[in-house]
């Protein structure tokens, strides 16, 4: 019955629902034999650039455009920038190839997949610790996309071309009904999209709102460029300060490339699970991974020349892009009107991450129960609200709220995962493909040239783990 439902929507090339939809009927009774027909109905339609416009729009988001300025802002920069390059080439890419094989050998939710690749053991424990932490992220991350949702309205509603941008956006993350009311409606519409099964139409229409936001990011990085003193933020990102070379940049570079490419969660394992077999798994994480860096990189030509040359500090945290870019748009010509458009792609750019940590979430937690998705949706989703209450409420009413760490509740729950939930899902991902699936078997699903499927076991064996385990120890005593 289902399955008609899918035939007939995509007769009418209503192609949005795939992933969804996919989702609710794959263990409805089908057989082994029905899914696979499904699958090559599915891949008459925009089945591939689906799945890569899926992936890089969970990965590319609140990560590459506003965690990465600010983290290399308190960082130091370019050494961290540095680290960030080299730890998503080496550890990240490798680690989101091994999240696609998983995914896609198991063809399940996370844990299901692993408790099928693995049977008898524990190994489906890192499906629960990916809903953990996507939990924890999603928490924190829909508060930053409330204050986008504050900066929307008033763009619109409002001017923005105050001269004292820091002051607007500390009375805002102080103001706990305006953030609090933010997040709730940030959620309302992830929640909506994850269980309206609207999100394949959301995807589609990131391949005109991704190239759009790139096209923003190359006319604002040129009018960051032209302003006077800028050049000394360019030092600041590409010049290295090697005094900044400690243990904690490392490992704070280190979470930053997991985030940013969404590894370490089971995300990209949950949505690699939707994925045929034609699929070259190897390409999309290259793909991913090397738009990831180039957006991030991007975000960073756009801030620190804008923040000397007007006369701000690059270690002003998360509201970095928040005071900068507001200030920038001052400087264009219909900066009012661009900056409307500006939010609203950056705000969409957010919405395909978040859905894809809510959809972790409600998929490992209804298992193979897929009539609850609903109510799931909703549940998880108002769970992870009042979660994410203090979080939102860090920077006002609970601001002197000091946690472990020395930071604010905020900090907590991003140090939680950043530097301690992903980098241990990261480790036990590539400990899981490099030695509970066979070479056999990853071989089967790589299918690359077998120089690249030996280098990437070879990495997912021993590189990445003992990089992540030595990154871990030097952040604590170096
Ligand atoms: N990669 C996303 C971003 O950069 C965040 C994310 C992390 C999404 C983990 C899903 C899972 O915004």
């Amino acid at each position: 019955m289902k399955r008609k439902k899918i035939i007939l929507r995509n007769n009418k090339k209503i192609k949005v629902l795939y992933i969804l939809r996919y989702t609710n009927t794959k263990f409805s009774g089908f057989t082994g034999n029905e899914v696979g027909d499904w699958m090559k109905q599915r891949e008459q339609w925009t089945s591939k650039i689906g799945f890569v416009l899926a992936a890089a729009g969970s990965a590319i988001g609140l990560g590459a455009i506003w965690k990465f300025p600010y983290m290399a802002g308190t960082n130091g920069g370019s050494v961290f920038v540095l680290l960030f390059i080299i730890c998503t080439l080496i550890i990240g890419l490798p680690i989101l190839l091994a999240e696609f094989v998983i995914g896609r050998r198991g063809k399940s939710d996370a844990v299901t997949s692993l408790k099928k690749l693995a049977p008898g053991r524990k190994w489906h424990w890192m499906g629960w610790m990916g809903l953990g932490s996507s939990f924890i992220l999603l928490s924190f991350y829909s508060v930053v996309g409330g204050w986008i949702l504050s900066y929307l309205v008033r763009a619109i509603f409002f001017k923005l071309d105050i001269t004292d941008h820091s002051e607007l956006f500390n009375s805002i993350i102080a103001n706990p009904l305006e953030v609090l009311i933010g997040q709730a409606v940030f959620m309302v519409l992830t929640i909506w999209i994850v269980q309206s099964g609207i999100r394949g139409g959301i995807e589609r229409a990131s391949r005109v709102m991704m190239p759009l936001l790139f096209v923003f990011f190359i006319l604002l990085a040129i009018r960051s460029l032209t302003l006077d003193g800028a050049m000394e933020g360019i030092r600041f990102l590409f010049v290295p300060d090697w005094s900044y070379l400690t243990g904690k940049t490392l490992l704070m570079a280190l979470g930053q490339a997991f985030f940013s490419l969404s590894v370490g969660v089971t995300a990209m394992m949950t949505y690699a699970s939707y994925l045929q077999k034609e699929e070259r798994l190897g390409q999309s994480a290259f793909n991913v991974s090397i738009l990831n860096i180039v957006i991030s990189l991007l975000a960073g030509i756009v801030i620190f020349p804008a923040v000397f040359a007007l006369g701000q500090s690059p270690a002003e945290g998360p509201g970095l892009i928040f005071v900068v870019l507001p200030a920038i748009f001052n400087e264009i010509p219909f900066g009012a009107l661009f900056i409307i458009v500006f939010f609203i792609l950056l705000l969409f750019a957010t919405l395909t991450s978040s859905i894809s940590m809510l959809e972790i979430v409600v998929s490992t937690g209804i298992r193979n129960k897929y009539e609850r998705r609903k109510r799931a949706a909703w549940m998880f989703g108002i769970l992870i609200f009042i979660v994410g209450i203090p979080s939102a409420l860090s920077f006002g009413l609970l601001a002197d709220v000091k946690m472990p760490g020395g930071g604010t509740i905020f900090d907590f729950a991003d140090m939680l995962t950043s530097r301690i939930g992903l980098p241990i899902g990261a480790l036990l991902i590539s400990i899981f493909a490099g030695y509970v699936l066979t070479t056999a078997e990853t071989d089967d699903e790589l299918r690359m040239h077998p120089l690249l499927n030996r280098s990437w076991k070879f990495i997912v064996r021993f590189i990445a783990p003992i990089a992540i385990v030595i990154i871990f120890i030097a952040s604590f005593i170096m």
